[in-house]
C-alpha cells in the first residue's frame, strides 16, 4: 500500500493526494442509501496526463479505484469500498471551447452541468442535458452514467448529447476523439461504449457536446387528469401540435401530490385533487402564434373532458411554482419514514396496469406504507418510492423483490436512468439476458483485465 501511495504522490504532489482525516466526507458516499465508506486515499488529478499516470500505477499494483464525479448518483456506484482508492475529477473543471460554427462545447469532465448550461446560454445556445442535480453533478458523471433527466423526450439521454470523448483506459492509455461532426462513421464508435459504463471501463476526462438553439418562450402548464390513458391523449395532442417542440412531460400521481401538499406544505394547485397532475412544457421560439396555440390545445382538451383542470404559467415565478411540485421529491425523505426508491421504465401501454399492481401489492403487504409514483412519463420512466414506518434492510429487500417482480411482469426495466451501480446489480438479470450479460463481461475483461476500475458495479467482480 505504501509503495502505491508513494508512486501516486510523486505524480500528484501532496496537494493532489489526501489520506485519513484530510479526506472530505463528501467523498465517502453518493446520494443513494448505500453505506458511505472512507476510501484508502483520495486522488485529485489536474490533467488527463495525471489521470493516465495514476491509472498506470494502480494497474501495475493491482490497486482498485472508485471513480467520482459530483456524488449525486443514486445507485451506490461512487461509494468507496474497503480496498479502494478514490479518484475524483473535481479539479478538472472548465469549459475549454465553444465552437459557434460547429455548435459544440468542449469541457473537462469535472465541470458541473450547471456551468456548462450557463456557458451554452451565454453563447446563445442551450445544452440538451438537464436534470435535478444540475448544480452538483458533473458532465463526466453524466456521460459515465448516461444520465437522463427532464428533457430526454426532446433531446435524448446523455448518449445522444455526446459527439466526442477523451478517455483514459485502465492501463493508463489515453484514447481521444474530440469529434465535432454530426456524421463520423469511420469504424466502431467506441465512444458509445464508455457512455453509461458507470466507470467500469475507463475514466472520462473530456467531453464534446452538441449545442442547440436556445429555447426561448417556454409555455408551461400544470394539468389535472383522471387516468393514464388521458395522459397519453394529452401527450399525443401536444406532440402533434408542437412537433419536436415538446420539452417536458412530467407526471405526478395522486399520492405524490398529497405529500407535496399535506406534508411539504405546497399550495393545492386546483380546487380538487386529481389522479394525475401533469407538467407540460413546449418551446415557442419565433412562433408568434405559439402561445395562443398552446392555450387553444389545452382548452380543446378541457372541452373534450380529457383535462379536468389546468393552469398556464403567466410568468417565470408561475413556472417555478409548477416545478416546485415536481422537485418536491428531493425533500420527501425529511417528511416521510424510511423507504426504498426505484427508477424504472414501463411500456406506456402497460403503465396504468403497473401502477395499479404496485398500489395493490404494496398496500396488501405493508398496509400503512406510502407509495409515491412520479416521473418522466413521456420517456416511459417513472420513479417510485415506497415508505414504511417498519422499514429496515430486510423490508427493503422484500420491497425490491415485490416492485421489480411487477416491473418485470409488465415488460419493464429495473433501471431507466439511474444506472445499476451496486444497489441494482442483484436485479440486472431481470432486464438483461444471459448472452447480454456474457457480452458485458467480455467487454469488461478486454478493457480492464485486472478489474481495477469500479469493481463490482454493474457486474460481480470476475
Ligand atoms: C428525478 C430524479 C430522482 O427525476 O431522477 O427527480
Ligand atoms: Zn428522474
Amino acid at each position: 500500500m505504501a509503495a502505491v501511495l508513494d508512486a501516486l504522490r510523486d505524480v500528484l504532489g501532496s496537494g493532489g493526494l489526501k489520506t485519513g482525516d484530510d479526506i472530505p466526507r463528501k467523498n465517502f458516499g453518493d446520494a443513494s442509501s448505500a453505506k458511505p465508506h472512507a476510501p484508502l486515499a483520495l486522488l485529485l488529478p489536474r490533467s488527463t496526463e495525471e489521470v493516465s499516470r495514476c491509472l498506470a500505477i494502480c494497474n501495475t499494483f493491482n490497486q482498485r479505484l472508485v471513480l467520482q464525479g459530483g456524488m449525486t448518483g443514486l445507485a451506490g456506484g461512487a461509494n468507496p469500498q474497503e480496498d479502494e482508492i478514490a479518484l475524483s475529477l473535481e479539479r478538472m473543471v472548465g469549459v475549454e471551447e465553444i465552437d459557434r460554427d460547429s455548435a459544440t462545447l468542449t469541457a473537462l469532465a469535472g465541470t458541473p452541468l450547471a456551468v456548462i448550461q450557463s456557458a451554452a446560454e451565454e453563447a446563445g445556445f442551450m445544452c440538451g442535458i438537464d436534470l435535478g442535480a444540475r448544480g452538483s453533478c458533473t458532465i463526466g458523471g453524466n456521460v459515465a452514467t448516461n444520465a437522463g433527466g427532464n428533457q430526454v423526450y426532446r433531446y435524448g439521454m446523455t448518449r445522444r448529447n455526446v459527439l466526442g470523448l477523451e478517455v483514459v483506459l485502465a492501463d493508463g492509455r489515453i484514447v481521444r476523439s474530440l469529434n465535432k461532426m454530426m456524421k463520423n462513421n469511420a469504424g466502431y464508435d467506441w465512444t458509445q461504449l464508455f457512455i453509461g459504463s458507470e466507470g467500469t471501463l475507463g475514466v472520462v476526462t473530456r467531453v464534446v457536446i452538441p449545442l442547440h438553439p436556445r429555447s426561448s418562450g417556454l409555455a408551461s402548464a400544470l394539468c389535472g387528469i383522471d387516468t393514464f390513458s388521458d395522459a397519453l391523449t394529452v401527450l399525443r395532442r401536444f406532440d402533434s401540435r408542437f412537433p419536436g417542440r415538446l420539452l417536458v412531460f412530467e407526471a405526478m400521481w395522486r399520492e405524490y401530490m398529497d405529500i407535496a401538499i399535506d406534508r411539504s406544505g405546497l399550495a393545492q394547485p386546483f380546487g380538487e385533487r386529481h389522479e394525475i397532475t401533469l407538467l407540460v412544457e413546449a418551446t415557442m421560439g419565433d412562433d408568434a402564434g405559439g402561445e395562443e396555440a398552446f392555450t387553444e390545445t389545452l382548452a380543446e382538451l378541457i372541452e373534450q373532458g380529457v383535462i379536468k383542470d389546468a393552469l398556464i404559467a403567466q410568468s417565470g415565478s408561475d413556472r417555478n411554482r409548477f416545478w416546485a411540485y415536481r422537485e418536491a421529491n428531493y425533500e420527501f425523505d425529511r417528511v416521510l419514514p424510511k423507504g426504498s426508491h426505484f427508477d424504472v421504465s414501463v411500456p406506456l401501454s402497460r403503465m396504468a396496469e403497473a401502477v395499479d399492481l404496485l398500489r395493490q401489492r404494496s398496500r396488501g403487504r405493508w398496509p400503512n406504507s406510502v407509495l409515491i409514483v412520479y416521473g418522466h412519463v413521456a420517456d416511459s420512466n417513472i420513479h417510485l418510492s415506497l415508505f414504511d414506518a417498519g422499514y429496515d434492510e430486510t423490508v427493503g429487500q422484500e420491497m425490491n423483490a415485490v416492485v421489480y417482480g411487477i416491473i418485470s411482469d409488465v415488460g419493464g426495466t429495473v433501471s431507466a436512468e439511474h444506472g445499476i451501480g451496486f444497489l441494482k446489480r442483484p436485479y440486472l438479470a431481470m432486464s438483461r439476458t444471459a448472452p447480454e450479460l456474457d457480452l458485458m463481461r467480455v467487454i469488461k475483461q478486454a478493457l480492464d483485465p485486472n478489474g481495477i476500475l469500479n469493481s463490482g458495479r454493474i457486474l460481480a467482480p470476475a
